[in-house]
């Protein structure tokens, strides 16, 4: 038979729950965790943080087979002098024949501040922008690491701008559920 739990009983469950999991309070989405960050990729010069590895295979005008790799910074805000929070690592192949701008896409978010500090997040899915570069990409989280073990939910991604011409901003929302 279950007892019923007193409020004071209840406060000291929530408050136990809020010391064990201090980031990871639900806001109300399905009981998911929800972050909200952004990637700071810097595309030219001495700094960037992206490298295209090949070209198309096809030539031409084809970017279909391309590959690069990134190590994006992973920040707070959108201004570059927000609170870091760790890096986007990841590869990028251009796999559909149809639309070019599509990409298959695995990222680890890798945090080494903030709340989450040690934990990763793996991100996964096609990536397409659209032609005039305003789609929300919607991808899988498949899983992490620390805090993140056995994460499950989505992640939704546009392009928030360019706040130089070598630099681009995207703005991510994550819901995750840990440890389903
Ligand atoms: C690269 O980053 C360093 C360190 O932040 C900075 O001093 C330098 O000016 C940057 N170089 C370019 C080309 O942006
Ligand atoms: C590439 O695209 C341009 C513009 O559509 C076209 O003029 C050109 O012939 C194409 N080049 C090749 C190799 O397909
Ligand atoms: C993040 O974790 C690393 C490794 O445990 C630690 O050295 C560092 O001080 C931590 N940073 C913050 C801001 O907590």
């Amino acid at each position: 038979m279950s007892t019923p739990c007193s409020p004071a009983t209840l406060a000291f469950l929530a408050f136990l729950a809020a010391v064990a999991f201090p980031a990871a309070a639900a806001d109300g989405n399905d009981g998911m965790t929800h972050l909200h960050l952004y990637i700071h990729e810097t595309i030219t010069g001495a700094n960037a943080t992206t490298a295209l590895l090949n070209g198309s295979p096809l030539g031409g005008n084809s970017s279909f087979g391309s590959l690069s790799a990134i190590d994006d910074e992973l920040r707070e805000g959108s201004d570059p002098t927000s609170q870091y929070l760790g890096r986007a690592e990841g590869l990028l192949v251009q796999a559909d024949l149809g639309s070019p701008a599509a990409s298959c896409t695995i990222l680890s978010l890798v945090f080494t501040d903030g709340d989450y500090n040690g934990s990763t997040l793996v991100v996964n899915g096609r990536s397409d922008f659209g032609g005039d570069g305003k789609a929300v990409v919607e991808r899988g989280v498949v899983g992490g690491t620390g805090r993140f073990r056995r994460a499950r939910g989505y992640s939704l991604m546009t392009k928030f701008g360019n706040p130089t011409p070598s630099t681009v901003v995207f703005e991510m929302e994550l819901y995750v559920k840990i440890g389903v």
